[in-house]
């Protein structure tokens, strides 16, 4: 109920997540205004939404706040996932990232709390942690960024606190760990790593691993992060920094041999190439607080999410291959 005839604004709605997020907003009955400035997201991703009476689209830039404060006006819940959302390319440009994430969630704050938002809820990202060397990350841990977009998303995070503690604006942060699911690019050297494998294993090109394939990753299917998102805007959590993630980490080299399998090309091989900087060695989350908090718990292993997300794409793209 707590969405049925809600005004609920999703930044970067073109986008994987926040597209995958609008959909069950509207099953949910929600009134949905997504907002997007198509750097990175694509229309077709919300063909789905825009049959239903409930949703509009309007590109925008969060960097315009008259176009926010427009955007907001009787709004129930922002949620933000509009982002300059590479570690590779936030490398290269540094000053972009920055422009686009934190600049980006002033506005969003700003407009919130000018416009009255009852609650805003921020995509974060485990990159915050970057290179602190426990294995299990929880939410009391030192973070040490170690690219330009974990820099970001933390300062994001501290807004977020900030504009609770000082206005009364309620926020939540999600600190989501590697996502991965139907709507993720496959078109891009920046996009995640399992959309990169499955399109080269499809296409009986070997993986190439950056590094020597033993860090480890807790992927997380798209439909786990909605389910977290829609219990964070059901709960009262404000302030929080909560991390949303499988809860169970796996190794690039059992990823890949995984995929190989799934996919029936296990004869192809894993090739290795020099680690990227700003890549972190190990991830995986600590859920006892968005147990607590959110009563989330993951619902598919990765297994599981690999084939419902192959099938997808298989069934889209109209692909004659066989998920095994
Ligand atoms: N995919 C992951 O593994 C992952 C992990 C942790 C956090 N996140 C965060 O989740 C959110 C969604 O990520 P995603 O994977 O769907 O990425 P995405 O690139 O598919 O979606 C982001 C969307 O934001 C839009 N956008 C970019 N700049 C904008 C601007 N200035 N104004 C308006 N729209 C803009 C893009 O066009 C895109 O549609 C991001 O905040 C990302 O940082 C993602």
């Amino acid at each position: 109920m707590t969405f049925q005839g809600k005004k609920v604004v999703v930044t970067g709605a073109a986008g994987f997540i926040g597209s995958n997020l609008t959909d069950s907003l509207l099953e949910l009955g929600a009134e949905v205004v997504g907002i997007d400035n198509l750097f990175n997201g694509r229309t077709e991703n919300l063909d789905e939404a825009r049959k239903n009476k409930n949703f509009q689209f309007h590109k925008g830039d969060v960097r315009d706040l008259s176009f926010l404060l427009d955007m907001f006006e009787e709004t129930d819940f922002v949620y933000h996932e509009a982002a300059f959302a590479s570690v590779p390319q936030s490398v290269k440009m540094p000053e972009n990232c920055h422009d686009v994430n934190v600049n980006g969630i002033m506005n969003v704050l700003n407009a919130a709390r000018r416009m009255d938002v009852k609650k805003v809820i921020f995509a974060s990202s485990s990159s915050v942690y970057g290179e602190i060397p426990d294995l299990k990350k929880n939410e009391e841990m030192r973070r040490v960024p170690i690219s330009p977009y974990g820099a970001a998303k933390l300062a994001c995070e501290a807004y977020m606190y900030v504009f609770y503690h000082v206005y009364g604006l309620k926020t939540t942060s999600l600190r989501y760990f590697n996502v991965y699911g139907p709507r993720q690019r496959d078109d891009s050297p920046y996009t995640g790593v399992i959309a990169i494998w499955f399109n080269r294993a499809r296409n009986n090109q070997n993986l190439i691993v950056f590094g020597d394939g033993e860090q480890s990753r807790d992927f997380t299917y798209v439909k786990d992060v909605i389910q977290a998102n829609l219990l964070a805007g059901e709960k009262d959590v404000p302030g929080e920094i909560i991390n949303i993630g499988a809860g169970n980490p796996i190794s690039l080299n059992d990823l890949g041999r995984l995929i190989l399998k799934l996919t029936d090309r296990e004869h192809l091989k894993l090739e290795y190439t020099d680690p990227r900087p700003g890549d972190i060695k190990h991830s995986f989350a600590d859920l006892t607080k968005a147990q607590e908090m959110l009563n989330f718990q993951p619902k598919y292993t990765q297994e599981e999410g690999l084939r419902e997300y192959f099938k997808w794409y298989i069934e889209k793209n109209n692909i004659d291959l066989e998920i095994h």
